[in-house]
């Protein structure tokens, strides 16, 4: 992981009463949007939008010309509709995976 953030990926915390509440992970890479996690009991307050958005601008920045995701196949995840309502593309399973990208 220390090599992987010395590289090709790039990381985002959310602290609240110096505890880390949530974090994002990209990939500059592959392009992926690599992780965005909340702790359960911190979710719905904008944390989770907040860290996609940090990920995703850098990625952006980095010129990768393919952002995308995967992420479980079930659609009635909080995950889905945060990435749905942000504009990602749902292009199906592949592998047993959904995989998600940005237009
Ligand atoms: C997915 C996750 C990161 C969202 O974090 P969060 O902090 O709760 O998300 P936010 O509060 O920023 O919500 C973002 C938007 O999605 C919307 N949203 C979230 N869950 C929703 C749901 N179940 N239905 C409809 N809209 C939803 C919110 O309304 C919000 O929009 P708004 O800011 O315009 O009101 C969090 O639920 C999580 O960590 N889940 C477990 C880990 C996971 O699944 N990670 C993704 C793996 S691919």
């Amino acid at each position: 992981m220390a090599a992987m953030l010395a590289t090709t990926h790039k990381g985002w915390v959310c602290e609240f009463d110096q505890r880390i509440v949530g974090f994002s992970m990209g990939n500059r890479g592959t392009g992926e949007l690599w992780v965005v996690a909340v702790l359960p009991e911190f979710e719905g307050r904008g944390i989770g939008r907040k860290l996609m958005e940090l990920a995703v601008q850098w990625l952006r920045a980095n010129a990768c010309p393919d952002i995308w995701l995967w992420t479980s196949p079930a659609i009635s995840t909080r995950a889905y509709a945060l990435y749905r309502k942000f504009g990602w593309q749902d292009c199906g399973l592949h592998n047993g995976q959904r995989i998600m990208r940005l237009p």
